[in-house]
């Protein structure tokens, strides 16, 4: 029914992050698509983020915030395990005692968070669902890492899921395989650091197996994306938009040819100024493609993210 967005004013370029790795700005555009990055500064958090875009989601949607029967948010970065960012979203935006909670499913978290919104809203538990994307991992980067720094970066993107007489969101089509938790993770757990008495133990900065990562994302999530569609009783010439997490520009391109996309379809290439948000990434572009005139607003876009877990999840929805 609405999208919001909050973007980080803090352009950090390639050449920034080069300071701490030993790479290039030509390397970084080349493998990646990613000519800069925004990080949020030190006093904003995660739950800020979150509550900038989600009240741009309310407001575009003309919805207000009493008739908030869920907030879910999405993320992997708020920084206190307990409780979840979600009720101080809340309860900032105006919509206690809404019930609210997060959702831990990495990148692909935001199309978890749809889908339960989704049928929270199609079952009559809630009439309209605040869903949140947000990640602020310029906290949980290390500067040093060569194969995460030029990747991650901070925003938060937000929609708005309510009643319609028309189905504005396809089935689910979604996934795990635990398998393989740790290609994507933070390095330590939180036991490590209670039992770090003498020794000094690494931030939990994120890490990740780039290649495993790639591979399994070009080589699965075609198919998933094939499902979604299919689910949706619609072939790929109906979409409007194709809004894939914004992983890497190579695996974008290698899934939009795969699908087969026809050439009218307009496809999500956030990444190349905003890096991967993680869980606001898929929003975030949604909200650029919209606002950028790059897709209709009613027209159909298939939505598809994937990462930590690894956890997968697609489906094709109606842009607000
Ligand atoms: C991280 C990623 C960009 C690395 O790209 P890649 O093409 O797989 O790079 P590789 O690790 O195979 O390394 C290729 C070469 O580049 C070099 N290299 C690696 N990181 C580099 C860096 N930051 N700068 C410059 N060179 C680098 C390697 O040393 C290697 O050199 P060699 O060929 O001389 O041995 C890529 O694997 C990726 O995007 N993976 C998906 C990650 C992702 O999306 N994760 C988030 C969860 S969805």
């Amino acid at each position: 029914m609405g999208v919001g967005a909050w973007r980080p004013e803090r352009v950090v370029t390639n050449e920034e992050v080069c300071q701490h790795i030993d790479s290039t700005d030509e390397w970084i555009r080349q493998r990646t698509g990613i000519e800069a990055r925004g990080w949020a500064d030190a006093g904003t958090s995660v739950v800020d983020m979150a509550v900038h875009a989600g009240a741009e989601a309310l407001a575009a949607a003309g919805v207000e915030p009493s008739r908030v029967g869920a907030v879910i948010v999405a993320t992997v970065s708020h920084p206190y395990q307990t409780p979840a960012a979600a009720t101080q979203v809340a309860d900032r935006l105006g919509a206690t005692p809404a019930a609210a909670w997060d959702v831990s499913a990495g990148c692909a978290a935001f199309c978890h968070a749809v889908a339960q919104a989704a049928d929270l809203v199609r079952g009559g538990t809630s009439e309209h669902v605040l869903v949140v994307g947000v990640d602020k991992l310029s906290d949980f980067t290390d500067l040093s890492d060569r194969s995460t720094a030029f990747l991650f970066a901070d925003g938060a993107g937000a929609v708005v899921v309510g009643p319609s007489d028309t189905p504005g969101i396809g089935p689910t089509v979604w996934g795990s395989d635990g398998s393989q938790w740790d290609v994507i993770r933070n390095r330590t757990s939180w036991l490590e650091h209670r039992d770090a008495v003498a020794e000094a133990v690494a931030w939990p900065a994120l890490q990740q197996e780039g290649q495993k990562v790639f591979r399994w994302a070009v080589f699965a999530m075609a198919p998933l994306a094939q499902q979604a569609i299919d689910a949706a009783g619609i072939t790929a010439g109906d979409l409007a938009a194709f809004i894939p997490h914004q992983a890497n520009m190579r695996i974008i391109d290698k899934l939009a040819s795969q699908v087969g996309l026809p050439e009218h379809v307009a496809i999500a290439r956030d990444i190349r100024t905003t890096g991967n948000t993680s869980a606001a990434s898929v929003p975030l572009a949604m909200h650029r493609m919209l606002a950028e005139g790059q897709a209709p607003s009613g027209g159909l876009a298939l939505l598809i993210g994937f990462g930590a877990g690894l956890s997968y999840a697609a489906q094709v929805v109606v842009l607000p």
